[in-house]
């Protein structure tokens, strides 16, 4: 790529230098029949990359020899991304592999090397404060998943069929993935803070026949009811495909249950003949349950996500590919070493924790940490007394989390040690600086590099991303593509690509092995979101900005491009100006219709703890932006707003932000997905555009 060939001169150095690895250059002896363990310099990215794209036939072979296979694929990539093409979108990897990947999560780690029996696959932390260390070994996981994939068996679900998974954060959960993937059946995991409406909606689409659920989760201190929700969506009509509910007792044993709890557990409904407790089957099968040999190209997993339009998009994604990509991703991009602690805050209902808390980490054997809980309970020092408690040495999390958490004193974070950190991680929406900072300074004691990975649900695993100390960091960018991925920045008017410095529609130009295949049932939809948009190549919804130096700048979905007086402007640049005054926490900025300027800019802004809303400190808000970015950009309105509705993993709605300010207030569309709704009501009533 033509970006390379510039030197890459920085003004900044590397950030950190614990991430650091000791060990010798790996090229040197690398002989170029298998990949490197580690990357190392820009060199090594360079010619690899280089590889990548110049012959990803060769690459992604090396890259698959890194799992086990049944049978060896000799065809790996064959893939069309051109719409116009007669043979249309059509995406296969590796399509004569035979693979299975709970094997190649567990199995073969201990078969390889009889040790790793007894290495730490979990660590578990629930939500109530504890000193006791929950420890789950790979010996004693594997046992669990084959178990419960017998349970599976015994009650019919078999090879292809469909199953939902609707938990809490606990370890059951990632058995009872790993126990479908071990005999071929597709699960569909709804996060466990969706309503009953949602998950039956989710059911209805991908015609599940079995759910596996939960009595209830526990967050914050709080209970939450999930087997009582899955019998609510099981009485709408569209849901009788679901023959078997397979409910687990929520920690059996391993702590005290709140008074809550106790009364969710008495007042569970109970239908015989469809719903199981899984402790009870559990008794009646052995432990012995060989996996399922998978073709590369059979469905591993679908998971939901929301669209700007319509209703959720089942994202579909196959075996082999998946889990090269989920896997290699996870190595480069962490530099995962034999026995460290790895602890992603994801939640496995999200693709976040289906590739980097479960099928990334397990496949290169890894310790993982599966936290039940949120980061304010029981106070704001949670996540770094986790990293205490655990010697959590690789820590990856989403920029909405570090904002909410640095609104408070750095006394909650200063009071723990963190030593143990090597390497932090974000993801989930572009880090403005100032969070960055605080998280480079502050959490990771300015010791730590900060790996920014931008990638999606479509996407299975990470696409522009660091790796760390091969490249100078700046803060707020992602830097550079990872193996494989070309990105392309296409211009939003005439369509046409542009050549860097630009800035466009941050567009994918050929296929790489994690890329999700296809809608469930839906392929024409999957062609007309991803494909239809920029003819030849895989369009990501995004802007990006990619600079003189090659480093890539996410700017937000394109939809949220302002245009005010003829200038375009990037939401994201005005949020991240107005969270570098002192006194805000949180800024959400979406446009208005206004006749002379095209749009308008109103700014929702959630200030720190004891802030005092004040027109003075408005006054001084605009200045900010104009400050930092230019006099042309310029906030109409300021909206102090406690509360900004959110989803579920944290990512604010702006596109209810934008029907209230338009204002359209009757359309709004979709709130079920909202983590507390009542706060848009809130906000409705104090815009000045509605009252
Ligand atoms: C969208 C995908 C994939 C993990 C979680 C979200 C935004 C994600 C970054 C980043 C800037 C980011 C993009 C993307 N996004 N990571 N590092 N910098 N933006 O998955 O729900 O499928 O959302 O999240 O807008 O398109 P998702």
């Amino acid at each position: 790529m033509e970006f390379f060939e510039k030197s890459l001169e920085i003004d900044g150095k590397i950030y950190g230098n614990r991430g650091a690895l000791k060990n010798n250059s790996t090229t040197a002896n690398w002989d170029k029949s298998c990949l490197p363990d580690t990357i190392q310099t820009f060199d090594e990215y360079k010619s690899l990359y280089a590889l990548s794209i110049n012959d990803p036939n060769h690459f992604w072979k090396m890259a698959a020899e890194r799992l086990d296979w049944y049978q060896v694929p000799t065809k790996i990539k064959n893939t069309e991304f051109d719409c116009r093409s007669s043979r249309g979108v059509e995406i296969k990897w590796y399509e004569d592999g035979i693979i299975n990947v709970c094997y190649n999560c567990l199995d073969r780690h201990i078969e390889k090397d009889p040790k790793a029996a007894k290495e730490v696959a979990i660590i578990f932390e629930p939500d109530t404060l504890t000193e006791v260390r929950h420890h789950i070994t790979y010996a004693e996981l594997l046992r669990a998943v084959k178990k419960f994939a017998n349970v599976l068996k015994k009650h019919g679900i078999k090879k292809g069929d469909v199953v939902t998974i609707y938990m809490p954060m606990v370890v059951e959960t990632c058995i009872a993935l790993l126990a479908c993937a071990r005999i071929g059946a597709i699960h569909s995991v709804v996060f466990g803070g969706f309503s009953s409406n949602s998950v039956a909606e989710r059911i209805s689409d991908c015609q599940s026949i079995a759910v596996i659920t939960s009595d209830f989760g526990v967050r914050g201190g709080k209970c939450t009811p999930l087997k009582s929700k899955i019998d609510q969506a099981l009485t709408m009509e569209q849901c009788k495909t679901v023959k078997t509910v397979l409910v687990f007792r929520r920690n059996q044993g391993i702590l005290p249950l709140q008074d809550d709890c106790v009364e969710q557990r008495n007042s569970l409904q109970w239908t015989d003949g469809t719903d199981f407790w899984v402790h009870e089957e559990l008794e009646k099968v052995d432990d012995n349950c060989e996996p399922e040999p998978m073709n590369a190209e059979d469905p591993l997993f679908i998971l939901y996500t929301s669209g700007s339009t319509g209703k959720p998009k089942g994202i579909l994604h196959t075996t082999g590919g998946y889990l090269t990509y989920a896997s290699l991703t996870f190595k480069y991009t962490f530099a995962y070493q034999p026995g460290e602690i790895y602890m992603c805050t994801a939640d496995v209902g999200w693709i976040t924790g289906h590739s980097y808390v479960l099928y990334g980490p397990l496949s290169n054997r890894a310790t993982t940490v599966v936290f039940e809980g949120i980061p304010t309970y029981p106070d704001v020092s949670r996540f770094w007394n986790i990293i205490d408690k655990h010697q959590i040495n690789i820590f990856y999390t989403a920029p909405t989390a570090i904002r909410s958490l640095m609104g408070h004193d750095d006394s909650f974070v200063t009071r723990t040690s963190r030593k143990s950190l090597r390497l932090l991680g974000t993801v989930g929406e572009p880090i403005n600086p100032e969070a960055w900072r605080w998280y480079y300074t502050v959490v990771g004691n300015s010791q730590c590099s900060i790996v920014d990975t931008w990638w999606q649900t479509e996407t299975g695993g990470f696409m522009i991303t660091p790796l760390p100390n091969v490249w100078p960091l700046e803060p707020g960018s992602a830097t550079l593509p990872f193996f494989g991925i070309q990105t392309q920045l296409l211009s939003k008017d005439t369509k046409q690509p542009m050549q860097p410095p630009a800035e466009g529609a941050l567009c994918i130009r050929d296929s790489w092995p994690g890329q999700a295949r296809s809608l469930y049932r839906n392929h024409k939809r999957f062609v007309e979101v991803y494909f239809e948009p920029y003819p030849g190549y895989y369009f990501s919804g995004d802007g990006c900005e990619i600079k003189e130096n090659g480093y890539h700048w996410i700017t937000g979905r394109v939809d949220d491009v302002l245009v005010i007086s003829g200038h375009n402007i990037g939401t994201a640049e005005v949020e991240s100006a107005l969270v570098q005054h002192h006194d805000v926490a949180e800024a959400a900025v979406v446009g208005y219709p206004d006749v002379i300027k095209t749009q308008g800019m109103y700014c929702f802004v959630t200030l720190k703890d004891n802030v005092a809303e004040s027109d003075a400190l408005k006054r001084e808000l605009i200045k900010t932006v104009r400050d930092r970015i230019g006099a042309h950009v310029f906030p109409d309105i300021i909206h102090f707003a406690p509360n900004l509705p959110k989803t579920r993993s944290g990512k604010i709605m702006r596109r209810i932000l934008r029907k209230i300010v338009e204002p359209d207030i009757l359309n709004l569309g979709d709130t079920s997905t909202l983590n507390d709704p009542s706060v848009v009501q809130e906000l409705i009533e104090k815009s000045p555009r509605t009252r």
